[in-house]
């Protein structure tokens, strides 16, 4: 089995739905709230180690409630967690989501805590973890000196790697040729290009300043219109939505879109293919609540796309 290796940060969620946002200085009663795993590295990794890879999880907990939280959900997984960093530096992070209960659409705060405290030297320990893995997965959750660390790492080693620029940041020129894919959302893909992504044309321009950049393959989700994909051979893909039934809830869609990704990645598909793969998982997570509790096992993305 390919082993995948994200670095990433671990937050816990704390989910509130409502039809809209509170102004300053109102209080919005919701109608729901929730609490469970979050963190985009930690889902991706949740979203990995279900879809079918060997998952190694470099990130750096608190001692704390929430860290023993995370590691029990990493035990539960069957998520290598041996190299996780605790400290009594900072304490875990959590977010603040928004979740819309007509459309399913979120909005997130999250304070990364000490996942969001992960330096340079840190990931240098993290070194051997690193040139062992298959795949390097990461996201900008991270402090960018880190990601950029780990990419150099993994090229260095020659592991292929992954950028989930979510959410987006400033980046250094230096990362982007360090990046064999790279998976941002329209938001980030428009933040990052500075080109608007609003429709399929639009989305290729962005993917090929990206390439232009040194990536590798640019991948953009799109939502309800499925993923756009350019690789070396400057040909654009457009990978259909994957339907599973009724949008609940989008948070971690993303997430699981790019930890279903990297398994196909791993296990030798073609880009296109893995994006495919990609899109069912994406597609399960958002008929059901949550986060990393939302995504797909191996057998159910076989069987939504016939395989099963
Ligand atoms: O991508 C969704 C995630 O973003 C949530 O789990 C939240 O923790 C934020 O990190």
């Amino acid at each position: 089995m390919a082993r995948v290796v994200f670095l990433g940060v671990y937050v816990t969620d704390l989910a509130f739905w409502s039809d809209r946002l509170p102004r300053i200085g109102e209080t919005v009663v919701g109608q729901d709230f929730r609490m469970g795993p979050g963190g985009k590295g930690s889902n991706q990794a949740v979203a990995a180690a279900r879809a079918g890879a060997a998952v190694t999880l470099l990130t750096k907990l608190g001692t704390d409630t929430f860290g023993d939280v995370a590691t029990h959900v990493y035990q539960m997984e069957g998520i290598d967690h041996r190299h996780i960093i605790r400290t009594d530096d900072e304490t875990t992070g959590a977010a603040f989501i928004m979740v819309h209960p007509d459309t399913g659409e979120n909005a997130i705060i999250v304070s990364t805590g000490s996942g969001g405290a992960i330096t340079v030297a840190e990931v240098d320990g993290w070194a051997e973890a690193i040139a062992q893995a298959d795949l390097f997965v990461t996201n900008l959750e991270v402090p960018v000196p880190a990601v950029l660390r780990g990419l150099e790492l993994a090229r260095s080693a020659g592991v292929p790697t992954v950028l989930n620029p979510a959410p987006a940041v400033a980046l250094p020129e230096a990362i982007y040729p360090l990046v064999d894919h790279f998976t941002p959302n329209e938001t980030e893909a428009e933040a990052l290009s500075g080109l608007p992504v609003g429709h399929e044309v639009e989305a290729v321009a962005a993917a090929r300043l990206f390439r232009d950049r040194g990536i590798g393959h640019a991948l953009l989700t799109l939502g309800e219109a499925g993923a756009l994909l350019v690789g070396p051979d400057d040909e654009p893909v457009l990978i259909p939505p994957v339907s599973a039934g009724k949008v609940i809830d989008t948070t971690g869609a993303g997430d699981a879109f790019t930890g279903a990704y990297a398994v196909g990645l791993s296990e030798g598909l073609a880009a296109a293919a893995a994006a495919r793969f990609a899109c069912a998982a994406a597609g399960i997570s958002v008929t059901r609540v949550g986060t990393a509790p939302s995504t797909a096992n191996r057998a159910e993305i076989d069987r939504l796309l016939g395989r099963g």
